[in-house]
């Protein structure tokens, strides 16, 4: 039977064909099946709906019908599911089966800011509170499933999606990638943990054979990934496009059967991302439970999706009995399994979208997430009642980025522009100025004189440079050709500060940018990345010291391209199709402590307004077996007269290890909040995995007996403390 074209409103499913020509019959009248039955146990109720599914049913249920949704089942009341972008608030409405906007007039959402922000402000409980954001407006625009977190590590600054990673250390990815799944998923809502594994630049995301040596895989790429199922229980993960030791990520016996499914028992759904699906025996052998997106030559125009791999060939298949019934079965269980852990059959928790609590997250993130990178001098904050004239240059200062995005275009109901945040902050009684300085379609060489003039004119000149989302800058599709701001923005940045040295620097880009034309001569530097929709406030917030800057980098910036590890080892983007990841476990800052490589701005690095003492480090051992391993206690000051949230970091490096290991590994952080005098006591547990490595040979990861190093610092580079201590052997887990 083939399907007919369903005609679907957004949040009403009507009848479709394919509906009216099922054989199987309708409930009879009166009976209350047992998977409506909320007492009843999830897998029961699973089970049930199961057995009342038609085989044509099942098939609906584990491939697109539109561009993020999947068919219902009407006769049996199952919704059709639908699905959303993305990480930086729920997506425009687009299609259904094209990628236009869809024209929907209620389909606005809060515009948070980028996951390399949310990042950039070490504080977890910020990805819970990003989390149920996302989680609340899902259900409020009637979606399902969020494709988000990005869990990827930041393996190269050219990666044009960076802007949308946490980070480059596989322990602060995993906190942030579980506390937003715990915050979307309290809603009823699934998240969807993307991009599994291995994604980590877009230059050839869809053909590349990634591969890399096991104790990489297990040590930096995947852990963000398994903690989400063991610690937030995550509902969905989005197979990458790229392949991995030969197969197709989305459907990599490896990756999915074995590591995912049967060694983690992830017990939810393995979606495609959109178009990764390739051939049907990989799709239904290879573990892929919902296959979205797939572009395939010759379908029938816009109405590809009886096409799909896991659609009429996958059904061909089971009638010819190439492939076991067991095959579906399980997807679509795990289909339903989802269905049931969001309660569409239930009471579910009740949406809500733009409000003032969910504004005031994104501009919350924003404060954090602003890193102060130099501040020469004071230099920062600007008092106003010395200043009447502010000079504001850049075209960033103007730019609202909320629907740029490839990916994740979010319809915002406003976006506060740095220029809008500055001039709405410093009231009547300063002159703002704007000039662009240069423009990014190229042309009028008159902008960079203006601006210069302005900024002589004026008492303090701001320039809000950076990046965008376009090809080859901060975007997905495309990874950057290098490090420098493009446009002319250096030689914009140098004339504006021979013209008033009182310049500040505001960077909105993801991480890094070169700035050695200028960085000298400039006296203070914000990098505020992409900041969502309240992002103008937060910057004119930090500049004239309303907010004390508290965020750190999550990726070092090197100095060169060159010196960050992917480049040095020249293994970007890759050979003939394939990239090795040379590099092993030297990713980030472990690769420039191995080479002693002075990098522009370390990991972990950011200045407030005040400043912290550390002192009194105490290392606790665990006396139960239920106790943390060891228990870091000290001391943070603050001895200014602001106060301002402190990230204390904390690394571990064990002395003689059987194999090597980086110098040191991030396996703590905690952020403070001080006021001006205040000393806090901080705590920070290790368990015995904080100090374990992946050895194959050993069947697993092993914590070895050996003295270890327990470094505290305010940076990767600025240890304040340390002191050791022995540990016992622990089996490989
Ligand atoms: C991206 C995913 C995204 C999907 C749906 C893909 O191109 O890689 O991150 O969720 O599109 O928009």
């Amino acid at each position: 039977m083939r399907r007919g074209p369903a005609v679907r409103s957004r949040f009403f499913p009507i009848l479709s064909l394919f509906t009216l020509l099922s054989t199987a019959p309708a409930l009879p009248a009166g009976e209350r099946p047992l998977y409506l039955d909320p007492n009843q146990p999830r897998e029961a109720r699973v089970d049930d709906l199961l057995g009342r599914l038609t085989l044509e049913e099942k098939i609906g249920l584990i491939h697109g019908d539109s561009k993020f949704s999947t068919a219902p089942v009407p006769r049996l009341g199952v919704p059709q599911l639908w699905l959303t972008d993305g990480p930086h608030g729920v997506r425009e409405d687009v299609g259904p089966h094209d990628w236009n906007a869809a024209g929907h007039t209620d389909d606005y959402a809060t515009f948070m800011p980028a996951l390399s922000v949310l990042g950039s402000t070490w504080n977890p409980d910020l990805a819970c509170a990003y989390g149920e954001v996302l989680g609340e407006e899902s259900r409020a625009r009637g979606k399902d499933i969020i494709l988000s977190p990005i869990a990827d590590i930041a393996r190269t600054p050219l990666c044009g999606r960076i802007y949308e990673y946490f980070g480059e250390d596989p322990h602060l990815v995993t906190r942030f990638s579980v506390e937003s799944v715990r915050g979307i998923q309290a809603h009823d809502v699934a998240a969807c943990i993307k991009h599994f594994a291995g994604n980590n630049q877009e230059m050839g995301r869809q053909t590349l054979n990634i591969d890399m040596d096991e104790r990489t895989l297990r040590e930096i790429y995947l852990p963000p990934f398994q903690a989400a199922i063991r610690e937030a229980s995550v509902w969905a993960l989005m197979g990458a496009y790229a392949r991995f030791r030969g197969e197709r990520c989305a459907c990599s016996d490896y990756l999915i059967n074995r590591i995912l499914k049967k060694e983690w028992g992830f017990q939810g759904l393995v979606i495609s991302d959109w178009g990764a699906t390739y051939s049907t025996r990989e799709a239904v052998l290879g573990g892929l439970d919902l296959e979205m997106g797939t572009l395939k030559i010759g379908s029938e125009e816009g109405r590809p999706y009886r096409d799909y791999y896991l659609a009429d060939p996958f059904l061909e298949g089971l009638r010819q009995g190439e492939y076991p019934m067991s095959l579906l079965n399980d997807k679509v269980r795990r289909n339903l399994r989802v269905l049931f852990a969001l309660h569409v059959f239930d009471a579910r928790k009740a949406g809500a979208l733009n409000t003032p609590a969910h504004q005031a997250v994104a501009q919350r993130i924003a404060e954090e997430g602003i890193i102060l990178l130099k501040n020469l001098g004071e230099a920062l904050p600007l008092d106003l009642s010395r200043i009447s004239s502010v000079a504001v240059i850049g075209e960033n200062a103007v730019r609202r980025n909320a629907n740029g995005f490839f990916g994740a275009g979010v319809k915002t109901m406003h976006e506060i522009t740095p220029l809008d945040g500055i001039v709405k902050r410093v009231g009547d009684n300063v002159n703002v100025t704007y000039s662009a300085g240069y423009s990014k379609e190229g042309g009028d060489s008159n902008l960079l004189d203006r601006a210069v003039i302005a900024a002589r004119q004026a008492d303090v000149a701001i320039v809000v440079a950076g990046l965008n989302h376009s090809r080859y800058l901060d975007d997905e599709g495309w990874d950057r050709k290098d490090l420098r701001l493009p446009y002319g923005q250096d030689e914009l940045i140098e004339r504006v500060v021979q013209a008033n040295p009182r310049t500040i620097v505001v960077l909105m880009s993801g991480p890094a940018i070169e700035m050695d034309p200028w960085l000298d001569r400039v006296p203070a530097v914000l990098q505020a990345g992409y900041p969502g929709m309240e992002g103008g406030t937060a910057i004119a917030g930090v500049l004239f010291g309303d907010v004390n800057p508290s965020g750190k980098t999550t990726c070092t910036y090197p100095k060169r391209l060159m010196d960050s590890p992917a480049h040095a080892l020249d293994t970007y983007p890759g050979t003939n199709g394939t990239l090795f990841y040379k590099e092993g476990l030297w990713v980030g800052y472990r690769w420039f402590d191995a080479k002693n490589i002075e990098p522009l701005f370390p990991f972990g690095f950011g200045l407030s307004y005040t400043r912290f003492d550390y002192s009194g480090l105490r290392l606790v051992k665990g006396r139960r077996p239920e106790d943390p391993a060891v228990t870091a206690e000290f001391e943070i000051t603050n001895p200014g007269r602001r106060a301002g949230a402190e990230v204390a970091e904390l690394y571990v490096h064990q002395e003689h290890p059987s194999l090597p290991r980086p110098v040191k590994e991030l396996k703590g952080f905690k952020k403070v909040l001080l006021k001006p005098g205040e000393t806090q006591k901080v705590s920070l547990p290790l368990n015995r995995d904080a100090f374990a490595f992946f050895d194959a040979a050993r069947g697993g990861w092993v914590a070895e007996e050996d003295t270890f190093t327990i470094l505290i610092g305010s940076s990767s580079r600025d240890i304040l403390l340390q002191d050791t201590v022995n540990l016992a052997q622990t089996k490989p887990r």
